[in-house]
């Protein structure tokens, strides 16, 4: 039986949740891979933090130190902010590790070029948790875009602010006990501005419109309006018309080529796709040619959602075969 390495940079929710899933299911992905995988290093800034999760793997060296561990295959990556998360994924790249990443501010911004750099390196690149947390967005896109063209995305992109939103309007709750109910499930950004600024539905409206369309538009011209600006008044006005506020995040390619893009609070009616998605729920809903319209519905954020589906990256690398350029 072979036994392969990984290393996991950041140890918060994320981090903390691939650690206990690739325990916890240790059995069975030695069963259907046919390796067993073995956390050897674990990257954070202070080692010396209560943590749920106890491991003697925590360090707080350079990214030098965890790519010396002989045998590193994979590297998992939960961090924040662009940098040093893409420098550190390069490092691994470059040093032939297949690297899975939940951070969507890196991979809006490096993606593509961190794609191309594994495919020169000949490994596997999995970032299916940087957009809507455990909703197989980027696996569906790929399947399906193979033949379909896509025209639009429709979506709830962002978990924090929907899970404010339904509270708000189900319990009364006022913006800031919302927001800090969503920060202690692990719900929120570090900086949770990004969520209720419309930042973080964003960057992965971004990242859906490389994958879909093959390229981004020009940030500069996306409006990108938050969800702060809505008052529990507003809430109140809304819900006496029967009517719901959902944070949206859309993106068109219009006939002349151009894709336009939106990030906007928006209040729909009953017979809206987007009315019946509450509490961490994201939704996607993707206009295709041939297929038409689809929509994927699921927890949007959390712990267990994320890094399972950080984990399923991990197996479907390795099912397409160790050391073959994939992405996926
Ligand atoms: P978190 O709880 O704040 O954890 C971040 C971790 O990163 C901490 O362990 C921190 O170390 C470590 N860290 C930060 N900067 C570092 C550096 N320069 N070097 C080494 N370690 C560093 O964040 P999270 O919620 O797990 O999110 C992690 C990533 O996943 C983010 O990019 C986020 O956008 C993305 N994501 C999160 C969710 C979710 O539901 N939470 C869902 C999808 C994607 P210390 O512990 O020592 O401070
Ligand atoms: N803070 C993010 C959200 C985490 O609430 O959607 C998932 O990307």
């Amino acid at each position: 039986m072979a036994t392969i390495k990984a290393a996991i940079l950041g140890f918060g929710t994320v981090g903390q949740g691939i650690y206990h899933i690739l325990k916890e299911r240790k059995q069975e992905l030695l069963e259907k891979l046919g390796v067993e995988l073995e956390v050897a290093k674990i990257l954070v800034t202070d080692a010396s933090k209560e943590r749920v999760q106890n491991t003697l793997h925590l360090m707080t060296e350079s990214i030098e130190d965890v790519l010396a561990e002989p045998g590193l295959h994979v590297v998992f990556e939960a961090i924040v902010n662009e940098e040093p998360a893409f420098s550190y994924l390069k490092r691994a790249v470059e040093h032939k590790c297949h690297v899975i990443t939940a951070n969507k501010v890196m991979f809006a911004k490096r993606g593509q070029e961190l794609e191309q750099l594994a495919k020169e390196h000949g490994v596997g690149v999995g970032y299916e948790a940087s957009v809507a947390g455990g909703v197989p967005v980027i696996k569906t896109l790929k399947n399906i875009l193979l033949v379909n063209n896509a025209q639009r995305i429709q979506g709830i992109l962002n978990g924090t602010t929907n899970f404010i939103l339904t509270k708000m309007r189900i319990e009364n709750v006022p913006f800031e006990e919302a927001l800090s109910e969503a920060q202690r499930l692990g719900y929120a950004e570090a900086d949770p501005y990004n969520d209720v600024s419309g930042q973080d539905a964003f960057k992965k409206l971004m990242i859906l419109s490389s994958l879909a369309f093959g390229e981004q538009p020009n940030w500069a011209e996306i409006e990108v309006i938050g969800v702060d600006t809505i008052s529990q008044t507003d809430m109140e006005a809304a819900n006496l018309q029967n009517l719901r506020y959902r944070h949206v995040a859309e993106i068109e390619r219009l006939a002349d080529g151009t894709l336009v893009g939106k990030v906007t609070p928006l209040l729909v009616d009953n017979v809206h796709p987007l009315y019946s998605i509450d509490d961490v729920n994201n939704a996607v809903t993707v206009d295709t040619d041939y297929i038409g319209t689809i929509t994927l519905v699921g927890p949007g954020a959390g712990m267990y959602p994320t890094a399972s589906v950080m984990v399923e990256d991990y197996a479907a690398i390795m099912l397409k075969g160790v050391g073959q350029a994939v992405s996926i």
